[in-house]
């Protein structure tokens, strides 16, 4: 097995950038596909916390290739302080960082298109306000700034043109803002794109001969299935295709070149921003699992929503992106509770279903609940857990259908159980 996906199975921040920092020892690539800086993804060794939000998680281990392939979003200045963030902690080189010339730029304007709508909007998604939407907008409306675009300035002029033509009016007449004079972001982004130009090349060709010669490869995810633009709970999502067909398109892969699709599954669920989420709970329980998991968003630093783990939810997720086996993160936060409790189905107008599928009214179901004995591992002999932890990884493994490969009950890289090996 040459290829493993990372690919988040709720809605985002299950622990994807611990674990593709693990697995990334046994990686040559590690390939982010999709997403932009909206994503933060946190590695933890000894007293030291690194949070990642463009650049993959693989970028620690000497050894590694990490490239930013074209289906992200890619927004040049962020990225240049993000490396700069990194410094310390590795040495970095453009044979070691590949950014494709076909990624899609976040411009000044995106990110200030992302903060007036939220702002003005009624029914606000809590986007990160980085830009996201707005620059796939662009992409798929055929007038976005592609990476190539940095390095010549007259082509990067008229990208700008086409793009600023429609969106002035919406800054001047619909929200009366004030927005950055197209020369002024054309000398910034020009002056980028002479920084980032060692590190801009062709990522697909990259990627295609890497897979011929065997080298292992891993996908690393942003965000998570409920937060895809297809499969998520739209419209409270993120603008890009999160999960396994992401990968196809956004790092230019066939099917048979994804071999396996490890889902990162948090042991309880959170979300940041707004949408449904039938499991939260509100006060008491949610309170001392939002404190005890240190659940803040790793990017905006906002309070995540948190809730009783999820199974209907979860063998949708799994089967939207086809998972292969999942890993179980943050199992220590609920070692200790005094109760613990799983949703095992949703009740809608009198019929109960085990498997949330597009149909389904999130904001309407009632969530149906089992308790289960709650768990006081203390995780200091690995791999041996309390009867009550180990139904619970029995209990998910028969309802989803797919095994618990790892289990992570901390967040230094230490603190991770193997149950299956993988790139064997
Ligand atoms: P990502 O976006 O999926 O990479 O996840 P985030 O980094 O946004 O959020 C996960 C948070 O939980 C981070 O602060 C991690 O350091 C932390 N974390 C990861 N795995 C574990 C775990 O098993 N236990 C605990 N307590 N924290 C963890
Ligand atoms: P990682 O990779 C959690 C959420 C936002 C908002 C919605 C749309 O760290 O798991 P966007 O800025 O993408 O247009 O916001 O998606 N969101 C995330 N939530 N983890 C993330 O990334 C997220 N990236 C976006 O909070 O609800
Ligand atoms: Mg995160």
């Amino acid at each position: 097995m040459n290829t493993l996906a990372i690919i988040g199975a709720q809605w985002g921040d299950e622990g994807k950038g611990k674990i593709t920092d693990l697995l990334s020892q046994k990686a040559d690539l590690v390939v982010r596909y999709q997403g932009g800086n909206n994503a933060g993804h946190t590695i933890v060794f000894g007293d030291t916390k690194v949070v990642l939000h463009q650049i993959p998680s693989g970028i620690l281990h000497d050894h590694c290739t990490s490239v930013i392939a074209h289906g992200v979003v890619f927004e040049p200045e962020a990225f240049l302080q993000e490396l700069e963030e990194i410094k310390p902690h590795t040495t970095v080189t453009p044979e070691r960082l590949k950014i494709s010339l076909n990624a899609t730029v976040i411009t000044s304007y995106h990110k200030l298109l992302d903060g007036l709508r939220e702002d003005a909007a009624k029914n606000k998604i809590g986007t990160t306000k980085k830009g996201i939407g707005p620059a796939y907008e662009d992409k798929i409306g055929r007038r976005a700034v592609k990476v190539k675009d940095l390095l010549d300035r007259e082509q990067l002029q008229a990208r700008l043109e086409v793009m600023l033509s429609e969106k002035a009016h919406l800054f001047e007449h619909l929200y009366k803002s004030e927005f950055p004079p197209l020369q002024e972001e054309l000398e910034r982004l020009f002056a980028l794109g002479q920084k980032i130009a060692p590190f801009v090349s062709d990522t697909f060709s990259f990627i295609d001969e890497a897979i011929k010669q065997d080298k292992k490869i891993l996908f690393e995810g942003a965000q998570g299935i409920l937060l895809d633009i297809d499969y998520g709970s739209y419209p409270y999502v993120t603008s890009s295709s999160t999960g396994y067909a992401g990968i196809l398109t956004g790092a230019g892969v066939s099917t048979g070149q994804v071999e396996e699709r490890l889902g990162i599954v948090k042991a309880y669920t959170t979300r940041v921003g707004a949408g449904p989420f039938p499991t939260e709970l509100f006060v008491g329980i949610g309170e001392i699992i939002q404190e005890k998991g240190k659940e803040f968003g790793a990017t905006t630093g906002r309070r995540r929503r948190c809730g009783w783990l999820d199974l209907p939810m979860l063998k949708y997720a799994v089967k939207a992106s086809a998972l292969t086996s999942i890993a179980l993160t943050k199992v220590d936060v609920l070692s200790c509770l005094d109760q613990l409790e799983v949703c095992y189905a949703y009740e809608i107008d009198g019929k109960e279903y085990d498997c949330a599928y597009p149909g389904l009214d999130l904001e309407k179901v009632t969530p149906k609940y089992k308790k289960l004995s709650p768990f006081t591992d203390d995780f200091k002999q690995s791999g041996v857990y309390t009867t009550e932890l180990q139904d619970y990884i029995d209990l998910i493994e028969k309802e989803l259908g797919v095994p618990v490969g790892i289990l992570a009950y901390g967040p230094e890289r230490s603190e991770i159980d193997f149950r299956r090996e993988y790139f064997v």
